[in-house]
């Protein structure tokens, strides 16, 4: 008897604000056979990311889901058949399979270690930790003593490049959405001030709680918020460009930042980067989140929702931020 496979596939590409008519949901797909060295795993966590938007609607750094392929996704799938002692029945596997019920892995996949927690495996010790440790840390270098702001504060990447800045010593603001959110960055996770974008004027206050101008900017968000931080760098400031989540949904290319002279008179750098170009270099990174964690430096908080149907509103909620840290999925 063949297993169903039930799976969440792209309907159309979205255009604007994503919407439940983008995805289609199906049940009675068989779930797939593993070819030599393969293995079936049965899909436990899903990781929802801003990205996985951008795949939707267009190529980017990887090509656009197919119309009709499951949503990629990364998440954390037991192998449930077998034939390689690489992939024990049992084995927790780290890899991409999509939103579906079963997928493929492979010995390309990472195997998750004997008592990792998933929710640890998925966030901080996953995408999260190696963006947010290689973003701050080789794109930013930020040193003793140097202000560092970062917006998208409360959420998965920002709450772990603020706290790493803080261990190496640096002053940190966040910039987040709600006064909720500050109220935990500067409580909770020792930010040393929080701005509200949505109810505060974000140029007035950066200038207010970096009186000394920005070193390290480490942008998730792109637009206004972008703009007024390059207004405010330091000379020779430097700008760590991980996302745009403001603009993923703009049906046309957004016209700012309009102040990108401003690099020239401060002497500053923008730069770019994909945590796939770190994946080599990920045991660096896990090793001392690791480390701050078991030293009680470091925290994370991971938002879960439940439940393979859930996820597209999963996705939609990182977009009006009703998510604090990492969000996921339980299937
Ligand atoms: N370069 C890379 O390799 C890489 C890797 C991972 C992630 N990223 C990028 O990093 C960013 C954060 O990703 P994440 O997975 O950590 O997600 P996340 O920060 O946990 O969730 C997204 C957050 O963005 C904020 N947001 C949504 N719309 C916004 C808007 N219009 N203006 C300002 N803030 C807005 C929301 O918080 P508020 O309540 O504060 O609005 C929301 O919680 C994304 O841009 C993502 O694409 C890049």
């Amino acid at each position: 008897m063949t297993t169903a496979n039930r799976q969440i596939t792209l309907a159309h590409r979205p255009e604007g604000q994503l919407a439940q008519s983008c995805f289609s949901r199906s049940d009675d797909n068989p779930a797939p056979t593993p070819g030599e060295g393969e293995a079936l795993g049965k899909v436990e966590w899903l990781s929802i990311d801003p990205t996985i938007r951008m795949w939707m609607a267009m190529d980017t750094y990887l090509p656009a889901i197919e119309i009709g392929a499951p949503i990629r996704s990364a998440g954390l799938v037991r192998v449930v058949e077998s034939d390689n002692p690489a992939l024990a029945v049992g084995t927790l596997v780290f890899a991409t399979p999509g939103w579906q019920e079963y997928a493929i892995v492979t010995e390309r996949d990472q195997v998750v270690p004997e008592g990792v927690d998933p929710t640890a495996a998925l966030s901080i010790f996953g995408i999260t930790g190696i963006t947010a440790y290689f973003g701050l840390l080789d794109i930013g270098r930020p040193t003793e003593g140097e202000t560092v702001v970062v917006s998208g504060a409360a959420g998965s990447t920002g709450s772990i490049v603020g706290q790493i800045a803080k261990i190496k010593g640096c002053r940190v603001v966040g910039i987040a959405g709600s006064d909720d959110k500050c109220s935990w960055l500067t409580n909770e996770l020792g930010f040393d001030a929080a701005i509200n974008y949505r109810s505060e004027n974000v140029a007035a206050k950066l200038r207010e709680t970096c009186p000394d101008g920005i070193d390290v900017y480490f942008d998730n968000v792109g637009g206004d918020i972008l703009e007024a931080a390059i207004g405010h760098l330091a000379l020779r400031g430097r700008v760590v460009m991980c996302g745009a989540i403001s603009q993923y949904n703009d049906s046309a290319p957004s016209p700012g930042p309009r102040n990108l002279s401003a690099l020239i008179s401060k002497r500053g750098r923008m730069e770019g980067f994909i945590v796939l170009d770190y994946l080599k270099r990920s045991g660096e990174a896990i090793q001392d989140l690791a480390t701050w964690l078991a030293e009680g430096r470091l925290t994370f908080t991971v938002d879960v929702m439940e439940g393979l149907d859930s996820a597209p509103d999963a996705l939609m909620k990182l977009f009006d931020g009703g998510n604090t840290g990492k969000m996921m999925v339980r299937l």
